[in-house]
Parts: structure tokens; sequence; C-alpha cells
């Protein structure tokens, strides 16, 4: 059996009193590629603040690479790329370098000594994600896709084993779409980092994928891409509360 490297069990959150997620079970298998999916509003942001250790839950528990979440200390074990990166504001005076270096859980402070195996770190993330040549830039100045890339080079900085996307492809031209999946792909097949990727894009799903979660409040579906795809119209309209088409791209 593969082992989990993330397993929430029994989680259950409200904000105030709206409960967003109510008794969920989800599992991460290490090597997976695991795509969520789900209506806006669903608790899709919230599970992975959750598992990321940005709030407690209310009910529950999660083990991150088979330790209590409390306990875990190797945060670098996991690279994040927030749903905000997208809309980071364009005026903001840092390059590229700089943005890259942030995302560093060694400690290194601005003002202290940056030394040469970390600017190794930064510039190899940075090679990773075909933005080397861009490193003394000024990250706006760059094009959305661009600056996605510089995101991501900002999540592996540190060699994560399992890396996080929280809608990475809103508001990315669909040539740049494309050049992110076949970069998701490198990373998983060649780097065997494990991948949660949050989207809409059901279709680019099943043909990434290898496993596939639905969440609205509780877990709606949890299965192979194939199974996803073969739901019908009717179960799928009645989960997003909107009629909904799912192309499937199997090969
Ligand atoms: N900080 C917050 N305070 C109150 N309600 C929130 C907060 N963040 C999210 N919510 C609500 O929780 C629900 C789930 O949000 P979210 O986890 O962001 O869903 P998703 O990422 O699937 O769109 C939504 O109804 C949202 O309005
Ligand atoms: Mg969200």
């Amino acid at each position: 059996m593969t082992e989990a490297i993330v397993s929430m069990k029994n989680i259950s959150y409200a904000y105030e009193q709206k409960t967003v997620l109510d008794h969920i079970d989800f599992e991460i298998p290490q090597g997976a590629f695991m795509g969520l999916v789900g209506p806006n509003g669903g608790g899709k942001t919230t599970l992975i603040k959750l598992l990321l250790g940005l709030m407690k839950p209310d009910d529950g528990s999660i083990l991150l690479f088979n330790q209590p979440i409390e306990k875990f200390k190797e945060r670098n074990k996991i690279g994040f790329v927030s749903q905000k990166a997208n809309s980071f504001n364009r005026g903001f005076p840092a390059t590229v370098f700089e943005v890259v270096s942030t995302g560093l859980t060694a400690k290194v402070g601005y003002f202290k000594f940056f030394n040469k195996k970390h600017k190794t770190k930064v510039l190899e993330a940075l090679k990773q994600v075909d933005m080397l040549d861009y490193a003394y830039e000024n990250i706006g100045n760059l094009s959305g896709g661009q600056q996605q890339r510089v995101f991501i080079a900002r999540a592996l900085v540190n060699d994560p084993e399992l890396l996080i996307l929280d809608e990475p492809t809103v508001g990315v031209d669909s040539r740049n779409v494309r050049r992110f999946y076949d970069l998701l792909h490198h990373l998983h097949e060649n780097k065997n980092i494990t991948l949660m990727l949050v989207t809409h894009d059901t279709g680019a799903m099943t043909e990434h994928a290898t496993d596939i979660v639905c969440l609205n409040k509780t877990l709606h579906f949890h299965g192979k891409p194939e199974e996803y795809s073969s739901l019908t119209e009717g179960v799928l309209s009645d989960l997003y509360g909107h009629p909904i088409n799912v192309v499937a791209h199997n090969h």
C-alpha cells in the first residue's frame, strides 16, 4: 500500500457559525497527483489552510509525513502556491531573485549574510521553471505566466516532497496554461514530487491527475479520473449547483 503523506481524519471547520468542512476524511498518497475540485465556496482553500497549519480544525486530527501536525517541524517538505499569488501587486519593488528567496525556510533574514548555498538554491529553483534569465528583473515587469513560474520556484526552493497549488491557472492565458501543466508533469514524473492541485479545469485534471477529490463541505467524490469523467451530468450539476460540462482528455 502506498504511504499517505497527508492524512486528515474527521476534520470539521466553521467560520463563526458557518460550517465549511463537515467531518472530512482525506489522504494524499505519496507519489499522487491529486486534483481537488468543487464549486466556489466548497471549502478547498480552507482545507489547504488547515493542512498547512495556518488554522486549527474545530474537530479531527491531521498527520503530516506520519507526524501529528502539532509536532511537525519539517516545513521545507511542503511547498505551497497560494490562490493570491497571481494577484500580486505589480508595483512591488522586488527582484525575481528576492521573491524566490523569501520561500527559503532556513533562517536567512533579509539583512543577514546570504550564503552561497542559499543563492545556489534560488538559482536552481529558477532554472527548474525556466526563469533563470529573469533572476534580476523586477517581478512587476513580468507577464502573468512568468510571475506564476516565479511563485512556483518560490515553492520549490526548499526541495519539497509535496507541492500544493491553489487555483494557479486563474488569469493565465491558454499557452501558458499548457506550459504550466508540462512543468507539473515534469515535477511529478522526474522529480518525484507529490502534487495537489486545486482547479476548475476538469479537462486538464482528467488528463493529468492520478486521483480526483471533489469537495463541497463534505467529500462528494474520491476516485480515478476515468471514474470522475464517467459521472453523469446530473450528478455533477447537483454537486456544483449549476450545469457542468466535463470534457475528458484521456489519451
Ligand atoms: N476568513 C473567512 N471568514 C468567514 N468566512 C470565510 C472565510 N474564508 C472563507 N470563508 C467562507 O467559507 C466558505 C469556503 O471558502 P473557501 O475555503 O475559500 O472555498 P473554496 O476555496 O472552495 O472556494 C465560503 O463560503 C467562504 O465565503
Ligand atoms: Mg479557494
